[in-house]
């Protein structure tokens, strides 16, 4: 850490002849505002909405005040880059100060991947950190801004500090920050002092891409891009482009060029970071066109998602999750340690066969990475995927976009085989299971609600669905083998006798109005079957959940607005 001892920062010690400007602390008055209540992924609200007078600053100060014994601890800082990042990160480093933290760990330019700033918590021992991103959401004045507190293992804050930090913020009376508007400089690693506080400013990358070199042959890795294979990587001008750029080209040797857009832009370039075939075209285009690459990847604003494809290959995630386990053996940093794997409910059920087959325990966790930080703390499960793009293990306590990708490329490098023929020998040997998910976005609140009541309505056990018999149909409860805690109404299950299942809840992340999702899958053993198009192979599915859920009816519509 570009040799930052605290003995070699003497302007630390205090002045004795009266308090200069810059270590003035200052008690501001203020008013509670409605609605900071942090979600699954912290506070997340327009840029607008943030650049209010007071605004992050009240929620920053929500934040401290419930962490008990922050003073004199050291705190992690970084964001994905967008749009009001560095003046949201000057605010709180002004506020730790104030606050009692003794030193912050802020990435350069006040950049850190979500996952990365989960690796620098981890690996520093750090209290916690505040990780300044919307995710995929688009940037800019116009666009979001979000912030979130992880603690020390890594992760999000469980639900009760979150609520905590929300019950806090609508009581109080006053912040403490510290009188000066000279901004610390983040262009340049190494110590600053601000206050009585020392601000470290790191390399974004150094932590994170040591902790990958421990986990992937990189050896094998770079023998592959050195006999031409080719990868086509999009940052999507977030976050990930430094962190791709040092990774994938400067050590692994990937030519120039491997990686496309990039450079972290405020407004992400007008793009929408969201990697999907819907919101990285370029990409999707590249890889389904003549001049496909070998492999193709992207990551969303803050680093966290990933999306695989190959040569005319799209990897859903729930194989993804799969495949990584199936091929645990590959990957230096998790042979011979696999304990279990976690997916969420509406993930496909395609790890669980390969579970079953190495004969680990598979664990089904409501929607949202923090339901998987117990079971990674507890060492019940080594890896953990969601159907929303996200892929991790317990390398740390977030999914992470870059950590797929390179579990991937030594995948391939160790098998020698593309990504289609991963995946066709994956199905050969486990069964493939056909999945989509269709997105009714921006349907009527109430409508969407009416129709998830009604699903709670009588059970369709015994019926008939798209011709199979209904075998199970429940709204999805949680019970953490951990720690005992529960969580309701997390969708509801619609499972029939041939193993094909139908998922319907309401999204958690939506904005307006409401998004309905229906996630469809069935298994199909057959090999002969396994090339059929997932659209076509789930069909009947399809037309089914439409008659079932009334959905022209309810919404005057039946047609899904993305299908992923
Ligand atoms: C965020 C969380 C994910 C979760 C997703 C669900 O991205 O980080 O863990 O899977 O939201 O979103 P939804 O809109 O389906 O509630
Ligand atoms: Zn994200």
């Amino acid at each position: 850490l570009a040799g930052a001892r605290s003995a070699d920062v003497p302007f630390l010690k205090r002045s004795t002849q009266g308090v200069p400007m810059a270590e003035r602390v200052i008690d501001v008055a203020t008013t509670p505002f409605a609605g900071q209540k942090p979600g699954t992924s912290g506070l997340r609200k327009t840029v607008t909405v943030f650049r209010q007078p007071h605004y992050l600053e009240n929620f920053v100060q929500a934040v401290f005040d419930v962490l008990e014994g922050l003073e004199g601890q050291t705190l992690v800082v970084g964001g994905d880059g967008r749009y009001f990042n560095q003046e949201a990160i000057q605010i709180i480093l002004r506020m730790a100060a104030a606050n009692g933290v003794a030193r912050v760990l802020v990435g350069r330019d006040g950049l850190l991947s979500t996952p990365a700033a989960s690796c620098v918590i981890r690996a520093h021992g750090a209290f916690g950190g505040l990780i300044l991103s919307a995710s995929h959401n688009p940037g800019g004045p116009e666009g979001d801004f979000g912030i979130k507190y992880n603690i020390g293992n890594g992760g999000p804050a469980p639900e009760r500090l979150t609520e905590a930090m929300y019950q806090r913020s609508q009581v109080l009376s006053r912040y403490r920050i510290l009188d000066t508007d000279t901004p610390v400089d983040l262009s340049r690693e190494g110590d600053r002092v601000l206050g009585g506080m020392r601000v470290t400013v790191i390399d974004p990358v150094a932590d994170y891409a040591a902790l990958m070199e421990q986990l992937f042959d990189f050896k094998a890795i770079a023998g592959l891009f050195a006999r031409g294979f080719t990868l086509c990587f999009d940052a999507m001008h977030a976050v990930t482009g430094p962190y791709a750029h040092a990774l994938l080209e400067d050590r692994l040797g990937a030519p120039r060029g491997t990686v496309i857009n990039g450079t972290p832009l405020p407004d992400f370039g007008g793009g929408h970071p969201d990697p999907n075939l819907t919101y990285a075209p370029e990409l999707a285009a590249l890889m389904f066109g003549p001049n496909a690459p070998d492999f193709g990847a992207a990551s969303d604003g803050d680093g966290d998602r990933n999306m695989i494809l190959g040569r005319g290959a799209f990897v859903t995630p729930s194989d993804s999750l799969a495949v990584l386990l199936a091929h645990a053996e590959h990957l230096p940093g998790y042979r011979g340690r696999v304990t279990g794997v976690a997916r969420s409910m509406p993930t496909s059920r395609a790890a669980d066969r390969v579970a079953e087959a190495l004969g680990l325990p598979c664990f089904e966790t409501p929607t949202g990475w923090k339901f998987f930080g117990t079971l990674l703390d507890a060492k019940l499960a080594t890896f953990c995927g969601e159907e929303s793009f996200g892929t991790g293990s317990d390398h740390v306590r977030e999914k992470d976009g870059l950590w797929a990708v390179l579990a991937w490329l030594n995948i391939l490098a160790a098998t020698g085989s593309s990504v289609a023929d991963v995946l066709r020998e994956h199905w050969a040997r486990f069964g493939r299971t056909f999945y989509t998910r269709h997105d009714h976005e921006g349907v009527d609140k109430d409508a969407a609600e009416a129709l998830i009541a009604d699903l709670r309505g009588p059970s369709l056990v015994g019926q008939t669905f798209a011709g199979r018999t209904v075998v199970l149909h429940d709204d999805f409860a949680y019970t953490d083998p951990v720690d005992g805690s529960t969580t309701q109404a997390q969708g509801i299950r619609l499972q029939t006798d041939d193993g094909a299942r139908l998922v319907v809840r309401l999204s958690g992340t939506g904005t307006q109005g409401a998004t309905l999702r229906l996630y469809l899958e069935r298994f199909e053993a057959d090999p002969a079957k396994h090339g059929l198009d997932a659209q076509e192979a789930l069909a009947d599915l399809v037309l089914a959940t439409r008659d079932l859920l009334r959905l022209r009816e309810r919404f005057g519509s039946e047609k899904p607005t993305v299908i992923t």
